[in-house]
């Protein structure tokens, strides 16, 4: 068995799939051109026939982005095939993904189809995706809950019409790792041509046990690993990229099997999508919650303090924590800033260096030491908003005790400028209303929340929150040293998405 692991990364298929997240075009480029960076084998850009939106955010990601295989999901029907391959073909390395479910509760209830019917199914499909393209992945959905020999059928078809990757899903996430291992074994030893082709895994996490199967599976013969950056996906989520690489990465004597990631690049994945989806990580999350790496019980420290080996499994250099970079001050120039945001990744047009020139000159007034954790997040506040968003030009607001809480808000739009005044229960709830209406939209806010980017006390405030317009649930997310302006940019955040869309 080769000791190599592919990672196949769906952060902009699956991970984009639950509320609120709904990424534009730039912003999906933008995840793909940093998963890239970060050495994936394949990215799943996204599911083309289900959006011109998202047919366009995989074309451009096929057309710009470079190295890994670029992916796309259609439903094993012609019409989806087809948009798939329109979407990918300009790829340098495209694959088409097809799936179709072969659990009886999915075949019988969701399709209402026969067992024979999905088999002829699956053969067209693969037969058809075939004919745009060399390298297939078909997927048999629900392959957990599904007939063992009734799975090693539609496999072995799969694999006779030309599909180049197997893929099992644990789509419901029910399954234990024993007996996700002993399917992958068995299916190894009952499927004849499986050993030929590329035996892949896609485990969601209803159970918690994402990681735990996919791991399973890769001791039991899959070279192949589906996951999301953050563990982001429908539901519960996918096992999480980060976690399956730095396993294999830390117990490499143990299990002996390797992947092509930079690991180094991981943190500041890890943080783009975040900010980008406006999924917050939570503090302990493994590898890449804010508390991964942190020690604070006094016992622990005065450990790491005789030899960090004593509390620290993982060098937190290894997946690029670098101790807080005192990068500019508020002395250096454009072009110093410019150089450092490209060497950072970042190539900005004019208008949006100017903005996030701006706003690093007054962060750099109010804290001594900017990091590159700061210059991401505003970044990330100031290049994603579409050409057809309302800017925050600035804002005022009176509260305090025994004061009708009052804001004025002055947004713009295509060099329009608004301005309303609002009241509200407070400062915040006050300025949003004041946007409401500018903007003339009913919001009903689902969740609301404050933290902060770095630790220090002059820190970026970062808000985060969740909005129901109409149909649609949307997150928003924003930055600032002042907490009502990082509110009022979550807030703008949000509603750009639906005002965009429109
Ligand atoms: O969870 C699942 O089964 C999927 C397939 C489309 C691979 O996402
Ligand atoms: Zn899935």
């Amino acid at each position: 068995m080769s000791e190599r692991v592919y990672i196949f990364d769906t952060t902009l298929r699956d991970g984009e799939q639950p509320p609120g997240i709904s990424l534009n075009v730039r912003e999906k480029l933008e995840i793909a051109e940093q998963l890239a960076r970060l050495e994936v084998d394949v990215i799943e850009a996204g599911f083309p026939i289900t959006s011109p939106g998202d047919f366009e955010a995989v074309k451009t990601v096929a057309q710009k982005v470079r190295g890994p295989v670029i992916t796309a999901l259609a439903r094993a029907v012609d019409q989806d095939i087809d948009r798939a391959w329109e979407a990918i073909r300009e790829a340098e390395r495209p694959r088409i993904h097809t799936f179709i479910a072969t659990s009886d509760i999915h075949i019988e209830r969701k399709l209402k189809k026969t067992r024979d019917e999905v088999l002829r199914m699956t053969e067209a499909a693969v037969r058809r995706a075939k004919g745009h393209c060399p390298d297939v992945e078909f997927s048999p959905e629900d392959a957990t809950r599904s007939d063992f020999d009734y799975l090693c059928k539609v496999v072995e078809v799969a694999i006779e019409s030309g599909a180049t990757v197997i893929n099992i899903p644990d789509t419901v996430g029910y399954a234990l790792p024993d007996e996700f291992g002993k399917l992958i074994r068995d299916l190894k030893n009952a499927v004849k041509g499986l050993n030929e082709v590329i035996l892949s895994v896609h485990c969601h996490n209803d159970l918690g046990l994402a990681v735990a199967n996919s791991l399973e599976a890769v001791v039991n013969g899959a070279n192949q690993v589906e996951c999301t950056v953050n563990g982001l996906g429908e539901r519960a989520g996918n096992a999480a990229l980060e976690e399956i690489v730095m396993i294999l990465d830390t117990r490499y004597r143990s299990l002996g099997r390797v992947t092509g990631i930079k690991t180094e690049e991981i943190t500041r994945t890890s943080r783009l999508v975040s900010y980008l989806t406006g999924y917050p990580v939570q503090f302990n999350k493994a590898i890449v919650g804010a508390n991964a790496f942190a020690h604070s019980s006094g016992i622990h420290t005065d450990g790491m303090l005789k030899d960090k080996t004593t509390y620290e499994i993982m060098n937190p250099q290894r997946v690029g924590l670098a101790q807080c970079r005192l990068i500019l001050g508020k002395t250096s120039g454009r072009h110093v800033f410019r150089r450092h945001l490209e060497d950072l990744g970042y190539t900005l047009n004019d208008e949006e260096f100017e903005r996030t020139f701006a706003r690093f000159k007054t962060l750099a007034d109010k804290k001594p030491q900017v990091t590159d954790e700061d210059l991401e997040a505003i970044i990330a506040d100031e290049i994603y908003v579409g050409e057809e968003a309302y800017r925050l030009e600035n804002f005022t607001v009176s509260c305090g005790t025994g004061i009708t809480p009052q804001a004025t808000v002055r947004l713009s739009k295509n060099g329009e400028v608004f301005e309303e005044t609002a009241t509200g229960d407070g400062p915040v709830d006050a300025a949003f209303k004041a946007v409401d209406k500018t903007i003339g939209l009913k919001t009903n806010l689902l969740s609301f929340s404050i933290g902060a980017v770095t630790g220090e006390k002059e820190a970026l405030g970062e808000a985060n929150l969740q909005l129901e317009i109409g149909e649609r649930r949307v997150s928003g997310r924003g930055v600032s040293t002042d907490i009502i302006e990082a509110s009022l940019r979550a807030y703008l955040n949000a509603l750009n998405k639906v005002v965009s869309d429109r």
